[in-house]
């Protein structure tokens, strides 16, 4: 929309990309309201359009909800990101997809945990929300795990993993959220570990805290640990069919609200119904892992 490269998609362009990852279109999360003129550019080419779908996560969608709210323009959303971090609706497509690869991949890692009585610990995304690492933690029976909102200390994921070999069991699987901060028992806050660069929505990449957290556990625990970055593997490949479900009734909301002028509105799934809700409420906060979620999830820690 910025650089106004467009090109008609008939029926015939979108037919087989169902079982397919990724975005054909080759967009790219870009801040419009960063760089001066390109809003402008945005609403120039946007005057040839009835409406634009915007498919995306926090970034995305809070860019949309500008243009509407601040210059009246046809948006309406689907909310898509593996982060499930979008308020207002209670899960976003890619989600389901991220817990089903790292489900499986913790899976695999309780193979070598076991065989060599190790500490296997395994970082996912989610940025900063633990959605993908609590879900695919209890998912695949994790021993603990980490992530941003309720920041479990290394002393006490150390303690949890004593307390298991106490029990005769040998290994543990450790799942850490790439934004969980490395919090020690003694501080207050934790380093979040990332590279420095920033993005055109100031977002840090995340990454790393995987290497650090394996090398705190080796060192305080005595215990063999290795680490397993999941990265983006987590988020390709070919979509779970409740992601595919999801995203085509997402997508027949979509459809509603185009034909009905619901300009600035969302598709959600609230309460097990599809509906739409203002697309500035999805964007107002980060959707968090509820305390009682993480309180529920970890009874079943060490
Ligand atoms: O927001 C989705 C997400 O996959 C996050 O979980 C992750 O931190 C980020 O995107 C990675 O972005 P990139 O591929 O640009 O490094």
């Amino acid at each position: 929309m910025v650089e106004g490269m467009f090109r008609p998609l008939e029926a015939v362009d979108v037919s087989g990309i169902l079982p397919r990852g990724g975005t054909i279109l080759k967009t790219s999360r870009t801040n419009p309201f960063r760089t001066e003129g390109d809003v402008e550019r945005v609403l120039a080419h946007l005057a040839g359009f009835d409406a634009l779908v915007v498919i995306g996560g926090e970034d995305t969608l809070g860019v949309a909800a500008r243009l509407h709210a601040e210059h009246g323009a046809h948006v309406v959303g689907v909310p898509k990101t593996i982060d499930n971090d979008l308020s207002a609706t209670d899960v976003t497509f890619g989600f389901d997809t991220a817990v089903s690869i790292a489900t499986e991949a913790i899976d695999r890692l309780h193979s070598t945990a076991e065989s060599h009585d190790r500490v296997m610990v395994c970082e996912v995304m989610g940025r900063h929300t633990g959605w993908i690492a609590l879900q695919s933690g209890v998912a695949g029976g994790a021993d603990v795990v980490l992530i941003p909102e309720q920041p479990l200390s290394v002393e006490r994921c150390c303690e949890l993993i004593g307390r298991r070999h106490a029990r005769g069991k040998d290994f543990s699987i450790v799942v850490v959220s790439e934004g969980w901060p490395l919090t020690f028992d003694e501080e207050t806050t934790g380093e979040v570990v990332g590279s420095a660069d920033t993005d055109a929505f100031g977002h840090v990449r995340l990454g790393g805290i995987g290497e650090r957290l394996g090398g705190e556990i080796e060192r305080r625990t005595g215990f063999e640990t290795r680490v397993t970055v999941l990265g983006h593997i987590q988020r390709g490949g070919s979509p779970t069919a409740h992601d595919r479900v999801l995203a085509t009734r997402f997508g027949v909301v979509a459809d509603r609200l185009l034909t009905s002028g619901g300009w600035g509105r969302m598709a959600a799934l609230r309460g097990g119904a599809f509906t739409d809700v203002p697309m500035a409420d999805a964007v107002a906060e980060l959707k968090s892992v509820p305390a009682e979620l993480y309180a529920e999830a970890s009874a079943f820690f060490g």
